[in-house]
């Protein structure tokens, strides 16, 4: 994905996200953003918020910074933001992958079916740890590559397709946990079969520019995933 495309993708789906994908995420995007728990003084910074799905779950306290490419997603978000009166909540156009943030000045972000969108995943995470307070929570819900080598093989084959539809379907965690040398906390499933998984991470700043090379030299071993916890949701 390229993010001039991802764009014009995007400002199209605007139109109907809501009353499709938007549907089938709600569940999911809820019970993700009750890990996320914001005190009256926190930032959280909601990286490609889209359409603002999230804005029904966050408390009504603390401030929501959300940022997104698409000026039409952004259009459907500054229209819930007016119409619920959502006065802790503020939205700009940015490129996630190039934030327009001093480093460490938020408690939380929340990367809701990004991570797959955009064309450097190890960036976004790289730029969510910088803008990140140390220790803060970095919440991510994505479709990861499966770890049944069949499905893998299917999800390898449909990625031509996801791609035109605005995401791909190959990307792996273990693959972005070894890269990027983020601590997993723990991770869940809305259901057991759910295609979709929320990963809990806490902000080491392993993937920002001054630990990388050491990361880089250090090659994290493959198995680093297996320290990974799993929780039921
Ligand atoms: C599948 S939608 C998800 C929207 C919302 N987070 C949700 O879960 O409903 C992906 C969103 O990410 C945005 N996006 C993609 N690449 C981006 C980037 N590099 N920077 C900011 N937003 C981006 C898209 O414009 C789109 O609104």
């Amino acid at each position: 994905m390229q993010e001039s495309s991802t764009r014009i993708i995007y400002d199209f789906q605007s139109f109907f996200y809501d009353a499709t994908f938007g549907k089938l995420v709600r569940r999911r995007i809820a019970k993700a953003v009750s890990h996320i728990n914001v005190r009256p003084t926190d930032r959280v910074l909601d990286l490609g918020i889209g359409t603002g799905m999230a804005l029904d779950f966050y408390p009504r306290h603390g401030r929501i910074i959300g940022v997104d490419l698409s000026r039409g997603m952004l259009r459907q978000c500054r229209k819930k933001i007016e119409q619920r009166g959502l006065v802790h909540a503020t939205v700009l156009q940015a490129d996630a992958l190039h934030l327009p943030f001093a480093d460490d000045c938020f408690d939380y972000v929340f990367i809701s079916h990004v991570i797959s969108v955009v064309s450097d995943p190890c960036r976004l995470i790289t730029e969510a740890q910088r803008v990140a307070k140390p220790g803060a929570r970095l919440v991510v819900v994505n479709h990861f590559q499966s770890t049944n080598r069949f499905i893998a093989m299917v999800e390898k084959f449909v990625c031509p397709l996801c791609t035109k539809l605005g995401w791909r379907s190959d990307l792996a965690l273990a693959d972005l946990i070894r890269r990027t040398g983020v601590e997993v906390d723990y991770r869940f499933k809305l259901e057991s079969l759910d295609l979709f998984e929320t990963v809990v991470i806490t902000n080491n700043k392993s993937a920002t520019s001054a630990a990388r090379p050491a990361l880089d030299a250090a090659a994290l071993p493959s198995g680093q995933a297996a320290a990974v916890h799993e929780v039921a949701a």
